[in-house]
């Protein structure tokens, strides 16, 4: 999810030599990068509103850390005096807050990574805005963190942001919370103000399921309890200093190696006939040659036979490693698979209950198909009508039809076909997931896997055996779905009754969908919002894969208005079987007739969501048939169609 690509610009960019003492970056970097190989990484987010002193205290662990380069100091040290917050002292939050004009307003947007280190370990620190519409950004740098720092305001103590701040990244799993109480300089070094946001924020975390955290007294300002601790001005705070705890606590890899093993398949490595290995990042675990395994979704076992990895082959590999796995056994793996410890494989299933991030300017529509992605798995999935969304600042469950940008809800989420996962709480890498748009491509939405749906996992899939194609050859055809897709009053009905008519004289056996009809019975529950047309088309696109199945030719004539739908059902039917026909009429035309005088109600206002008037209408871009009704008459569509469509046998 997040993006790390500017981590190395951080690191490595910049011409000038180094700030004194680390001398190697100067000189060599790839040496510094290598001797650094070995450490530990922690990744940590921080938290806080916007005058919390976020960007000053990162500014002070990137100095003290002496990873800041003399170019970017001396140009910070001109930036201090010119925007002069902060005296001749420099102004650390100029370090951080990066790009001028999110400097000019005062606020930092987006997520910014920065890279430092110490002698004892490497840190990746996302930094991000504190605003609550931002919560799309804090998800973003919490989903890979290990740590998050939530800083107070002394003066001001727990806020509602310090909850939202402290929910989300319980949410998002991260184990370890450092209570950071900054400005503890503007408050005199009080203990006592210290100890009562300590008690506050104690009360509230175990309210959300927090039950360990660190707090520590600090000013980013001055320095205090950054580097060492106590600080002479703290002399009654006996724990560690930031940088010190920052250093010593358990990363999420190191505790993922005690996980069941799980390899996702990125991969299947064949350079030549000879060798076939599986490639991918162990997500929990440790492998050794010898091991038993399970592939899932398939459920074959087999055996580890090698680790193979650019320096030549292991004994071990752990979780946060990148292998490539041989087998003892030819087996069946490809890309997405799951390989798992064979006495303890995770789970695969298509019907879920998720927490849901929403990321996108459009609010989600339940029903739509979305790419979901997790782990390697690519599949087709739709989410349900949300069970409620919650308030991040009060944490309260509110009742929810969709998600707008930036809330978060729980909901049910169904695939196409199964999936391999874990809970999230168990597996980041195998339960969490993002949500993309099959159109534009754009990530809109990410999500935490809570557990399988039980029906899900106690209905399974009967086979039977008289097939698709028996049914269609007893009737001497090839089964078919014409789709008839245009605006309401465009021609559909008519056209589709006129094509059935010569089906039904050719001893075609066939069925006739029409939308007006369906609505009197099967979807009588279903308006004309968004959602409850998306819902229309499923259920149609269900009976007419159903009625495919069969054997007959099915025409279906529903306004269809969205693309999305119309493509998830034609991924429905077998290729060559689904035959969109877009029934071209202007909207004018359409209108000018207006056969049940729908569009004048419209117009006047008094029916809503009209397509074509204030409800859109996606045009077919690659009809397998366009007919256009202003050019034929109905009869030469129909003749048309039949005779695109023949041969039917
Ligand atoms: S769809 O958008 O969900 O595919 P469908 O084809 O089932 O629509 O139903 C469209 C028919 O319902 C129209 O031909 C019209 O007779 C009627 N109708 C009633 N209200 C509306 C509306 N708001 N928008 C479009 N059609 C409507």
């Amino acid at each position: 999810m997040a993006d790390s690509s500017n981590i190395a610009s951080t690191a490595s960019s910049p011409s000038g030599s180094a700030y004194q003492t680390d001398a190697l970056i100067a000189e060599d970097i790839d040496a510094y990068l290598d001797q650094h190989q070995n450490k530990g990484l922690l990744r940590f987010i921080t938290c806080g509103s916007v005058d919390d002193g976020k960007s000053t205290l990162i500014g002070r662990l990137l100095y003290d850390s002496k990873m800041i380069f003399e170019d970017q100091l001396a140009a910070l040290e001109a930036d201090s005096k010119r925007v002069g917050t902060q005296g001749q002292d420099i102004d650390f939050a100029l370090l951080v807050d990066g790009l001028a004009a999110e400097r000019e307003q005062g606020i930092t947007i987006d997520v910014a990574y920065r890279f430092f280190a110490t002698e004892k370990r490497k840190f990746i620190v996302a930094d991000t805005p504190g605003h609550e519409q931002y919560t799309r950004n804090m998800v973003t740098g919490a989903s890979t963190a290990d740590l998050a720092v939530i800083l107070v305001d002394a003066r001001k103590g727990v806020l509602v942001q310090t909850r939202r701040h402290s929910y989300i990244a319980h949410l998002l799993g991260i184990r370890h919370i450092v209570l950071a109480v900054n400005k503890m300089d503007l408050v005199d070094y009080d203990q006592q103000v210290f100890d009562r946001i300590v008690t506050d924020y104690t009360a509230f975390a175990s309210s959300i399921g927090v039950d360990a955290f660190t707090a520590i007294p600090l000013s980013g300002f001055k320095g205090d309890n950054i580097a060492s601790a106590p600080s002479a001005s703290t002399p009654w705070y006996s724990g560690p200093s930031l940088i010190a705890h920052l250093e010593q606590v358990e990363l999420a890899n190191v505790a993922a190696q005690d996980g069941p093993f799980r390899l996702p398949v990125q991969w299947v490595n064949r350079p030549n006939l000879d060798f076939r290995g599986f490639s991918g990042l162990i997500a929990s675990g440790t492998v050794k040659p010898g091991d038993g395994v399970r592939i899932v979704p398939s459920g074959r076992t087999s055996t580890v036979k090698s680790i193979v990895t650019f320096d030549g082959e292991l004994e071990e590999a752990v979780a946060g490693q990148s292998v490539t796995l041989t087998l003892e056994d030819e087996v069946d793996c490809s890309r997405g698979d799951v390989i798992g410890a064979a006495e303890d494989p995770p789970q695969s299933s298509d019907q879920f209950e998720a927490t849901l991030v929403w990321m996108s300017d459009e609010a989600l529509k339940p029903g739509r198909g979305y790419w979901l992605k997790l782990a390697s798995q690519q599949v087709t999935a739709t989410v349900q009508e949300p069970k409620y969304e919650i308030n991040v600042n009060t944490m309260a469950q509110l009742a929810a039809k969709t998600l707008e940008l930036n809330s978060i809800g729980v909901a049910e989420i169904h695939t196409e076909r199964p999936i391999t996962f874990e809970p999230y709480d168990r597996s980041r890498a195998l339960g969490g997931f993002i949500l993309v748009d099959k159109i534009t491509n754009a990530t809109v939405g990410a999500g935490l896997l809570h557990f399988s749906l039980r029906r899900a996992q106690n209905v399974h899939w009967q086979p039977t055996e008289i097939t698709r194609d028996d049914h269609a050859s007893l009737k001497n055809q090839k089964a078919r779905v014409l789709w008839f897709t245009g605006l309401s009053g465009s021609g559909k009905s008519t056209i589709a009754n006129e094509v059935e008519k010569r089906l039904n004289v050719m001893n075609r056996h066939t069925f006739l969908l029409d939308g007006d009809n369906v609505r009197h019975g099967l979807n009588k529950d279903l308006g004309f919002t968004e959602a409850d047309r998306i819902e229309n088309i499923r259920r149609v696109g269900e009976v007419a894969k159903l009625m495919s199945d069969a054997g007959l030719i099915v025409l279906t004539a529903f306004i269809s208005p969205f693309r999305a739908e119309r493509d998830m059902v034609r991924g429905m039917i077998a290729d060559t079987e689904f035959i969109e026909i877009y029934v071209e009429t202007p909207l004018a035309v359409a209108e000018a007739r207006d056969v049940k005088g729908l569009y004048k109600k419209a117009r006047s206002g008094q029916l809503k969501n009209f397509t074509g008037i204030d409800s859109p209408y996606e045009a077919p871009q690659d009809p397998e048939i366009r007919v256009n009704t202003v050019e034929m008459s109905v009869e030469d569509a129909a003749d048309y169609i039949i005779q695109r469509i023949l041969p039917l046998k």
